[in-house]
């Protein structure tokens, strides 16, 4: 299963217990898409959650495929080995990187699908050029950093813009990616705006009931969803 399904919902364990991965990973791998991994090192972004080894270890025992979102400094150097390990699609953030051509031709090279990031502050146009080379766009509706923020919907026009430009170049299938207060009540608005790759961590690991939470989530956004 790749990243070029119509609808994808992939959760993030951000908000899950780091003491037990694997059975946390196993609450909602029959139903969920990707298993989207926050990489932060404490320098793009104030707080850290993995290092190479560990990432290594959780690809490794995932059952799910693994959706690398990188927030990290130097992407130039580092987004190619998150490739080599065996991560599905590495995405890393626009902000970051030097030589951004570069890095989607490194990742790529090394075998996983391109996924590129940016943050609420940055147009759309900043990486409108880039389209025809990635796989995957990643449109952030909240600050980079932490889970469990409220959704920014005034990122709204940005994935209705990214959502145009993917139609108006009917030959290149981008995934449309949102991460950040995804939750019941904003999927359906994200959907609608042309999002279709969801990623959710409180509203998943907070749940009750992980894998029926990723069910409905996937419902709302199905029924919302204009391609
Ligand atoms: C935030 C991360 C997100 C985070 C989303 O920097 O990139 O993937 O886990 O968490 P929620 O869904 O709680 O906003
Ligand atoms: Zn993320």
């Amino acid at each position: 299963m790749g990243i070029d399904k119509r609808i994808l919902i992939n959760p993030s364990i951000l908000n899950a217990n780091f003491d037990d991965l694997e059975n946390e990973i196993d609450k909602v791998s029959s139903v969920s898409d990707l298993l989207h991994l926050d990489v932060m090192d404490n320098k793009f972004v104030p707080n850290f959650t993995f290092d190479f080894k560990r990432v290594t270890e959780i690809v490794n025992f995932s059952a799910l495929l693994v959706d690398a979102h990188l927030m990290i400094e130097d992407p130039d150097n580092l987004a190619p080995k998150y490739a080599e390990i065996g991560c599905e699609s590495v995405t890393f953030h626009y902000e970051a990187a030097k030589n951004t051509e570069q890095v989607i031709s490194d990742i790529r090279s090394n075998g996983a699908k391109v996924g590129l990031a940016i943050k609420p502050n940055t147009p759309f146009s900043d990486v409108a050029g880039f389209m025809s080379d990635i796989d995957m766009l990643l449109i952030m509706t909240v600050e980079p950093g932490f889970g469990g923020q409220s959704f920014m919907s005034d990122q709204l026009p940005k994935i209705s813009q990214a959502r145009s430009h993917i139609r108006a170049h009917d030959g290149e299938p981008i995934a449309l990616q949102v991460d950040g207060g995804i939750s019941i009540e904003t999927i359906g608005q994200a959907a609608a705006a042309g999002a279709n790759c969801f990623v959710a961590g409180s509203a998943v690991y907070k749940d009750e009931n992980p894998s029926s939470m990723i069910t409905r989530l996937r419902q709302l956004a199905e029924s919302n969803f204009k391609s």
